[in-house]
């Protein structure tokens, strides 16, 4: 590759926050990097009245290997079409069907569960991310009447369901996790549940040293909270995988710290922290950095740098570990802060690797 060619959309509220703080670490890396900020985003919309255009989404596919995002969301659009636009259509256009969640508890301390370790909250999820209830297929009649219908269909295709769950057990092979945990609603949904079953067992065989087990959504929701050191890969549709996903950051020490990648693997992907624009702190230089500074992480990797994303990850552990870090965290810097010591951990690093 030559040098790889990153977008930066900050977006609304806290994103822009905590993308200043990950562009500060991916500059400090001292790496062949082009970043270029793009202003799109709540102002961007107001001003303009384009979210983005089409071809601004073809030149960010054609002109750049990947994009890190802050957050969406904004209340003076309050029908958040601006986001729908950008943050679905981005996910949707690219065709970025793998949502690549990681769960990892990296200090013990942060956990609300009593008695788990670290080794015992460290799961990822596969979140199907081009499908199901976002599709946006549907529509409202006798809107605005007592008799108002509203239809929002779940949209499962065999293809759809077949390349994440491939993708789930691709990953479970590569590191030798022994079982996926599959996670739907078959027992009330049985049209979605049954495809992706019989898409689950099916393409499980092709797998035969990895366990495949199916779950109902709302008992694995329990389960993560009774015992999350079970749970290793989790493959599951676009809206659950959304909800299990804050479920598993809390579980890890809240949303500031979760990270995300949404991929197709050899295409223009986009990393971003799962939290979103947080406009109740918005301003105050409180919110927490890790999850975006992670998501630059994630980003690394995809490019073909994974000795950086391991030094940032580890670069944040040690921050984290020592409480230098947001409010959130147990800390009491800001989020420049708190974007610094993870910087100061990273030259740390590289004088004693
Ligand atoms: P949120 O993630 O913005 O906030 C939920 C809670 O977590 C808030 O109390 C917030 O203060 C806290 N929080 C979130 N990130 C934090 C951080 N980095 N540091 C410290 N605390 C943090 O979710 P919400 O309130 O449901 O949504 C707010 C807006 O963001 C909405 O418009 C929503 O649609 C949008 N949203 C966007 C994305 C995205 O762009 N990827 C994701 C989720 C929500
Ligand atoms: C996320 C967010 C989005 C989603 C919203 C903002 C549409 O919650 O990335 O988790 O549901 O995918
Ligand atoms: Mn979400």
């Amino acid at each position: 590759m030559s040098m790889p060619r990153i977008a930066l959309i900050p977006g609304d509220g806290i994103g822009r926050e905590v993308v200043a703080e990950a562009e500060k670490v991916l500059r400090a890396l001292r790496l062949d990097l082009e970043l270029v900020r793009w202003p799109h985003g709540a102002d961007h919309f107001l001003k303009t009245g384009v979210s983005i255009t089409d071809a601004e989404v073809a030149e960010l596919e054609r002109e750049y290997d990947a994009i890190l995002l802050g957050a969406l969301g904004d209340s003076r659009v309050p029908s958040n079409v601006h986001a729908r636009d950008i943050l679905l259509g981005l996910r949707f256009q690219l065709d970025l069907y793998i949502n690549f969640r990681p769960v990892r508890l990296l200090d013990g301390r942060l956990t609300p569960l009593r008695d788990k370790k670290e080794t015992d909250i460290d799961f990822v999820i596969f979140r199907e991310n081009t499908e199901g209830v976002y599709v946006g297929m549907g529509g409202t009649f006798k809107r605005g009447t007592p008799d108002e219908v509203a239809i929002q269909e779940d949209v499962n295709t065999r293809k759809g369901v077949e390349r994440i769950i491939r993708a789930a057990f691709e990953f479970a092979r590569a590191q030798e996790i022994p079982r996926i945990t599959l996670s739907d609603k078959a027992n009330a949904m049985e049209h979605a549940g049954g495809l992706w079953r019989r898409t689950f067992a099916e393409v499980g065989t092709e797998y035969p040293e990895i366990e495949p087990e199916a779950l109902y959504v709302d008992m694995l929701a329990m389960d993560l909270v009774r015992r999350p050191e079970r749970y290793r890969v989790i493959v599951t549709g676009n809206l659950f995988g959304d909800i299990l996903s804050d479920l598993g950051a809390q579980l890890a020490g809240g949303l500031g710290l979760a990270a995300s990648a949404n991929v197709h693997p050899g295409r223009t992907s986009l990393f971003e922290p799962v939290h979103g624009s947080a406009p109740d702190i918005a301003g105050r230089g409180i919110a927490n950095p890790f999850g975006a500074i992670l998501s630059s992480a994630l980003m690394l990797g995809h490019l073909g740098f994974p000795d950086e994303q391991e030094r940032v990850e580890i670069a944040v552990r040690r921050a984290v570990q020592a409480r230098e870090a947001t409010p959130d965290l147990g800390g009491s810097l800001s989020t420049a802060a708190a974007g610094q010591a993870v910087c100061r951990y990273l030259s740390e690093g590289a004088l004693s690797p």
